[in-house]
């Protein structure tokens, strides 16, 4: 990759968005998934999307992360255009800076949940200190007595802390989590929520999570709101006092989008 689509003028903005357009084509009709989904993310930034079933939000995850090309509009990652980047080089960007965890977790079935977490790593040829570190992962995230099962062996909860330990083991700077918590236990999602809050705010990763859960989204310092593929509102979390009041006003944002949209 060389150093000419590192603009240094974007350094604080880690992640930017702009204008991305999608549609799939399904038998004879188009669907137009996203319509012009503009935003960025600032290093160290923890962001929640949320957003109706259908809106959007995976398949925006996926544009971000270089793994579906947008029809149209830019994403650039630290500078780089990720439009520009062959697959060679995107495939080693996301190896090295971004720790995705899929809404259906992708994990290989033939594969133990070790086997699971460490192949990026083995992939990378990383020294042993990492592969230690990655295994501390997967002790802290309750899955070590696991550690030899095959996917199919493992609870959604366990399959899904297994997808959250691989995607954490690379050491990424940008985490992009697509409904996270959606199958543990009140109390691990939790866990997981102060988990993401410390790497942003201690070691300055940026991330962002798509969530139907407003306790989880309480946590983060920004809700941005997808609706039919765009962006209707946007607001801090500082402004909610309570999770309810997260709620509501994610509520509010939806019926503001429809509204502008029948006028
Ligand atoms: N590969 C594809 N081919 C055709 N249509 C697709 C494809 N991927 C997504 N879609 C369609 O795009 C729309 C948005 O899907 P997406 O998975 O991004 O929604 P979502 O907001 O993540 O929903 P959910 O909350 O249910 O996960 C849906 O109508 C879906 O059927
Ligand atoms: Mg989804």
């Amino acid at each position: 990759m060389s150093d000419q689509g590192c603009r240094l003028s974007q350094r604080e903005r880690k992640l930017v968005a702009e204008n991305v357009t999608k549609s799939f084509r399904h038998v004879a009709t188009t669907i137009q998934v996203l319509r012009g989904v503009s935003f960025s993310l600032l290093t160290g930034e923890f962001v929640a999307i949320m957003g109706p079933s259908g809106s959007g939000k995976s398949t925006l995850l996926h544009v971000l992360a270089g793994l579906t090309p947008p029809d149209s509009g830019r994403v650039s990652l630290d500078g780089y255009e990720i439009g520009e980047l062959s697959d060679r080089e995107m495939t080693a960007l996301r190896r090295r800076k971004i720790g995705i965890v899929f809404q259906q977790f992708n994990l290989i079935p033939a594969l133990t949940l070790e086997e699971n977490v460490l192949l990026p790593l083995l992939a990378e040829r990383v020294d042993r200190s990492r592969l230690e570190k990655a295994r501390q992962i997967i002790r802290d995230l309750g899955l070590w007595e696991r550690r030899h099962h095959r996917p199919d062996a493992l609870s959604g909860g366990e399959q899904q802390r297994t997808a959250i330990a691989r995607a954490l083991a690379i050491d990424p700077t940008l985490i992009l989590a697509d409904e996270p918590t959606g199958n543990l236990d009140s109390i691990a999602g939790q866990q997981f929520c102060h988990l993401l809050k410390t790497l942003a705010k201690e070691q300055s990763r940026t991330i962002l999570v798509v969530t139907h859960e407003p306790a989880v989204a309480i946590w983060t310092d920004r809700v941005l709101v997808l609706k039919d593929g765009q962006i209707v509102a946007e607001f801090p979390t500082e402004s909610c006092n309570s999770v309810r009041s997260l709620a509501a006003r994610y509520e509010e944002s939806l019926q503001m989008g429809q509204l502008e949209n029948t006028l």
